[in-house]
């Protein structure tokens, strides 16, 4: 078999309407909730762009024209930077839209992450690429992005980004991945299942994301087919399908701190932990927070 290539594409969906953060999301995309002065998205964008990503294609939907316009030029703001010499600011926000070449394509209609993932693959054509999702983000050495695609090139297939998992209400928040330790934090996969329920973790291997062969969209075209008319397709079921004629493998990141945002009490330990850590405001917010902690 001729050696896969590098992977220089990532897809991000993010068509999801956010129900677990209403009512804000209403008409605020989940993934463009700020982590102070940055949106979630930012983050994931820019841990892919310092991995090697090239092609970024954003699966949207109409209600999410808040992520086109923000990596995308807006010419009078700059105008208005540039006239009052705020040099610093315009080069942020010049910097955005050049971080990768963007593709927005909107998904048709709500039809599960799976479709999204789908709806990317004109997009991506005959290469490999990663998926993540735009609403949670790790802090890893080395990243997750380039822990994965060191995994990728090893095995020459599809593989998983998993973290470890211990908490029994954790069975009902992810996707997890059954199979044997093939070599240093690689499993080979034998059977993925979507959030099983609480306590009912069958490992302890949770999905998180993944740098997968354009085999995985065949495979999704095929899940799709099973389906009835109208069914939400979940990455999952292309992906069971897919280890079917391919084999898929699952990595577990290593030093990884992993930041879900998409729910309200998660999101709130992500911006206070960031608060604290971040430069301008940092020293002054820990202060705060210990004057209140009683
Ligand atoms: C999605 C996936 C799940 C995965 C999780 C990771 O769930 O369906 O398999 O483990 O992301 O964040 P969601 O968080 O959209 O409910």
């Amino acid at each position: 078999m001729s050696k896969i290539t590098k992977i220089t594409k990532a897809v991000i969906p993010a068509a999801g309407f956010g129900t677990r953060f209403l009512p804000i999301t209403k008409s605020i995309p989940k993934e463009m909730l700020p982590v102070i002065d940055k949106p979630i998205i930012q983050i994931v964008v820019e841990e892919l762009v310092e991995a090697g990503i090239k092609d970024i294609i954003l699966v949207v939907s109409p209600y999410k024209r808040a992520i086109e316009d923000y990596f995308n030029p807006h010419f009078e703001l700059e105008t208005l930077l540039e006239k009052n010499n705020k040099a610093k600011e315009l080069k942020e926000i010049r910097r955005l839209f050049r971080l990768a070449n963007f593709i927005f394509i909107r998904q048709k209609q709500m039809g599960g992450n799976g479709d999204a993932i789908l709806t990317a693959a004109p997009a991506v054509g005959n290469d490999p690429f990663l998926a993540f999702w735009g609403d949670d983000f790790m802090v890893a050495k080395p990243s997750r992005a380039r822990q994965l695609l060191a995994a990728f090139e090893k095995c020459q297939s599809s593989v998983l980004a998993t973290i470890r998992t211990q908490k029994a209400e954790d069975g009902a928040k992810y996707g997890f991945a059954v199979g044997k330790t093939v070599d240093e934090r690689i499993i080979k996969v034998e059977k993925l299942i979507e959030k099983p329920g609480i306590g009912k973790a069958p490992s302890p291997w949770a999905v998180i994301c993944g740098a997968y062969t354009p085999a995985f969209f065949s495979a999704l075209e095929k899940a799709k087919k099973k389906l009835g008319e109208g069914k939400e397709l979940y990455y999952i079921d292309g992906l069971n399908i897919l280890r079917e004629t391919d084999p898929l493998f699952a990595l577990e990141l290593a030093n990884v701190r992993y930041y879900d945002a998409g729910n309200k009490l998660d999101y709130l330990k992500t911006v206070v932990e960031f608060g604290l850590k971040h430069k301008e405001v940092g020293k002054k917010f820990r202060e705060y927070l210990n004057g209140i902690k009683k």
